[in-house]
């Protein structure tokens, strides 16, 4: 799917949120932004895993319908217990997990949390994975029909699964198998979320757009870990984990501009977005839409903020809408001397 299948006339769904907020200081904005053929009403995502098992957790924090999409926590055929604890250490400027994908399984997930996004006012993603490529495709068949599933997140990248931080999205081949598997099994807009820890990322998300994913999504963790020197011993039973928040923004920005030239499907940009000019830097290199992640742990409305402060950057920007303004990053080059 290219890009041009993504460009301007497009609605905002149904029943979905107005792109700006009535109070904002330019309500007018238009903050709509499409993925394929998945219209979102705002380019801001929540990220998986940081956003509670349903979304519904927090409500009491911010207007869940004011979000362009809801991405919730990873599934998998089966239920997963997760990793022993411990799981999280912040670190200076971050978020070290080693969660372990842990979740009730899509049987249990169908019948106690979809119902609870099923009248929340915005898009919501499903977000899956599995051990082999079979199981990604069971899950995919699965997924076709379920009313309230807007798209398929497909995770690719988790590095707490395996020891060693191994995962699908380090091999073009594997990917391309996962996501054509996922692909030919539901009708639903199909993200590939992608890994960073790869020689060249470029590679990957060709894999991924060739194999028909209708966008992109980067970067989930960097490899990281920590240890206790009292103890000697790693802080993680894996050794490894994932480190995500404001540490990996300028990295994170640096693959998503790469990845941005090197497909023609929608980039998804995740990595430290904890502010509307963070968003705003993301979108200016390409990116279509955002995802929020560990900056919820720390402020739970910190989605909704950056939905209320869009717009009044964009006019700052000059731009009336994401659309207008996305991918505009000038080029030194060609400043007049
Ligand atoms: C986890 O559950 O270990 C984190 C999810 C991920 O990194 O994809």
């Amino acid at each position: 799917m290219k890009e041009t299948r993504r460009e301007p006339g497009a609605p905002p769904p149904a029943g979905a949120a107005p792109g700006g907020d009535p109070d904002s200081a330019a309500p007018d904005a238009d903050l709509a932004v499409s993925l394929g053929d998945l219209v979102l009403a705002n380019p801001v995502m929540t990220a998986s895993g940081t956003f509670g098992g349903s979304g519904r957790e927090f409500a009491p924090y911010l207007d869940l319908s004011k979000l362009g999409a809801i991405v919730v926590k990873t599934i998998t055929p089966r239920p997963r217990p997760g990793n022993p604890p411990p799981r999280t250490r912040e670190t200076a400027a971050g978020l070290l997990n080693s969660i372990g994908l842990q979740n009730p399984g899509f049987d249990r997930w169908v019948g106690e949390v979809l119902p609870l996004l099923r009248d929340i006012g915005t898009r919501v993603v499903i977000n899956i994975a599995g051990e082999t490529p079979a199981e990604y495709d069971e899950l995919a068949g699965r997924l076709d029909g379920l009313p309230g599933i807007d798209a398929v997140e497909v995770n690719i990248s988790c590095p707490n699964v395996e020891q060693g931080g191994a995962c699908p999205a380090q091999d073009p081949a594997v990917t391309h198998r996962v996501i054509s598997g996922v692909r030919a099994r539901t009708r639903l807009p199909v993200i590939a979320k992608l890994s960073p820890n790869v020689e060249d990322v470029t590679v990957i998300a060709r894999a991924a757009e060739d194999a028909g994913a209708d966008a992109v999504s980067l970067v989930n963790t960097f490899l990281g870990t920590a240890v206790d020197w009292r103890t000697r011993r790693p802080v993680f039973r894996n050794v490894v984990a994932g480190l995500s928040g404001p540490a990996i923004k300028p990295l994170a920005l640096w693959l998503v501009y790469r990845v941005v030239r090197a497909v023609s499907v929608p980039v998804i940009g995740i990595g430290g977005i904890s502010t509307a000019e963070d968003a705003m830097e993301f979108l200016l290199v390409g990116a279509t839409a955002i995802q929020v992640g560990t900056a919820s742990f720390r402020t739970p409305s910190a989605a909704a903020r950056i939905v209320r402060e869009l717009p009044a950057l964009l006019r700052e920007a000059g731009a009336g809408s994401v659309r207008e303004y996305r991918g505009t990053l000038r080029s030194w080059s060609h400043e007049a001397s």
